[in-house]
């Protein structure tokens, strides 16, 4: 509703929760209200005794997400089916204490560096970069306690058509092993489109490397209701990086073409995903990096998935250059998520926005390098739809 409106209703009730006041976090009357200011409520408090909070984000079509300060995590997003049917179809937790114990970065935003440096190394201006070696001999995610893990100031930047939340980090000079202070701002936005905006803007005050992404698993069918093998993928990519053993790139791009790695047609996730294929065993599946065709850093179509049993279908759009198709491999029902479901094996897939792995020692690879006095800017739209 616009001030316009608002005043011709001419009700002094409704002008006290009129969008054109200050903010206040009680004008939200819930699921189908488009307000201009969302949800906000305690979820509980860090270690360190920091209270985090869990904002609702809602459109007028009655689409709803939560999302928490810690780690900038997306802990639910219902959308409908063909039927109208909502469902919430990200894994997460009920809680705050399940997002503090050890759990494959469900929701999160990733960063400094969203997948993974060969070795735990990287060299910059002459100077060699140590980072900690968590995952075999290489460094993922950004380390032992990347943006997964730390603490968001949330700020309520809702617009009259749609609910957004802006998140803010400085990660200091030395964080993690990487150079430059780094002041990070993700802005959710839940449009009335039902697409979820996520805008990445960052500087530095030195050199340094960086890639930031989301890592939510979604199951279009409903986080827990199964696994994902005959959810149909498209993804607009003619060549992806091949890996080694330890999923580094070798460097190489290779044509998907004659490979269980083309999804240029939509193909269900599950049916090529057993074949015997070295690359698929590296993996245990999918999990590798997809180069999309045609990125010049406008904000382009990338992919499709489509659940054929409830019609959800998601298309995401990117200003990056690669995403990495993730099967969920490492999930082995040994996690209970939310209302007590059990995750199990490929029981949801990743699409993690990004440029390559490993771009810091490939310099044949698109730049990673941040510098003084530039802007990191990236932007991905998960655009929600029913077939
Ligand atoms: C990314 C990686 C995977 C795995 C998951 C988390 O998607 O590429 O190998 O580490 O994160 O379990």
């Amino acid at each position: 509703m616009n001030c316009d409106r608002r005043q011709m209703i001419g009700s002094l009730a409704a002008l006290a929760l009129s969008a054109c006041g200050p903010k206040t976090n009680n004008e939200n009357s819930g699921p189908g209200t488009p307000t201009s200011t969302m949800k906000q409520e305690p979820f509980g408090k860090l270690q360190d005794g920091t209270a985090v909070n869990l904002y609702t984000l809602t459109n007028a079509k009655g689409v709803t997400m939560t999302v928490t300060n810690y780690g900038g995590r997306i802990t639910s997003l219902k959308v409908p089916d063909k039927s109208g049917k909502m469902e919430d179809i990200v894994l997460g937790f009920d809680n705050l204490d399940g997002y503090l114990a050890e759990n494959p970065y469900f929701g999160a935003l990733i960063g400094r560096y969203g997948n993974r440096i060969g070795g735990a190394q990287f060299k910059l201006d002459g100077k060699v970069y140590h980072l900690a070696k968590n995952d075999g001999p290489n460094s993922l995610h950004g380390g032992i306690k990347g943006f997964d893990k730390v603490f968001w100031a949330g700020s309520d930047v809702s617009a009259k058509d749609a609910q957004a939340l802006s998140l803010r980090y400085v990660s200091n000079d030395g964080e993690e092993g990487y150079p430059g202070t780094l002041t990070s701002m993700v802005t959710y936005t839940l449009t009335s489109n039902n697409e979820l905006k996520i805008e990445y803007v960052a500087t530095t005050t030195a050199d340094t490397v960086l890639n930031l992404t989301n890592h939510s698993y979604w199951n279009l069918a409903g986080a827990g209701s199964g696994d994902i093998l005959k959810h149909q993928m498209t993804i607009e990519a003619s060549k992806f990086t091949p890996v080694d053993k330890t999923l580094i790139p070798t460097g190489k791009l290779e044509n998907v073409e004659g490979t269980p790695f083309d999804f240029r047609k939509a193909t269900a996730i599950g049916e090529r995903i057993e074949k015997d294929d070295q690359q698929l065993k590296y993996g245990k599946g999918y999990d590798h990096n997809y180069c999309i065709d045609g990125a010049d850093g406008s904000l382009k179509r990338c992919a499709q998935v489509t659940d054929p049993s409830t019609g959800r279908s998601m298309e995401i759009l990117t200003t990056q250059p690669g995403v990495q198709f993730y099967t969920g491999n490492f999930l082995d029902g040994t996690i209970k998520g939310k209302g007590g479901k059990v995750y199990g094996h490929r029981g949801a897939f990743c699409m993690e926005t990004q440029h390559y792995p490993d771009s810091p020692n490939k310099p044949e690879f698109p730049t990673t390098v941040l510098k003084p006095g530039q802007e990191y800017r990236q932007t991905t739209v998960y655009r929600f739809t029913t077939g």
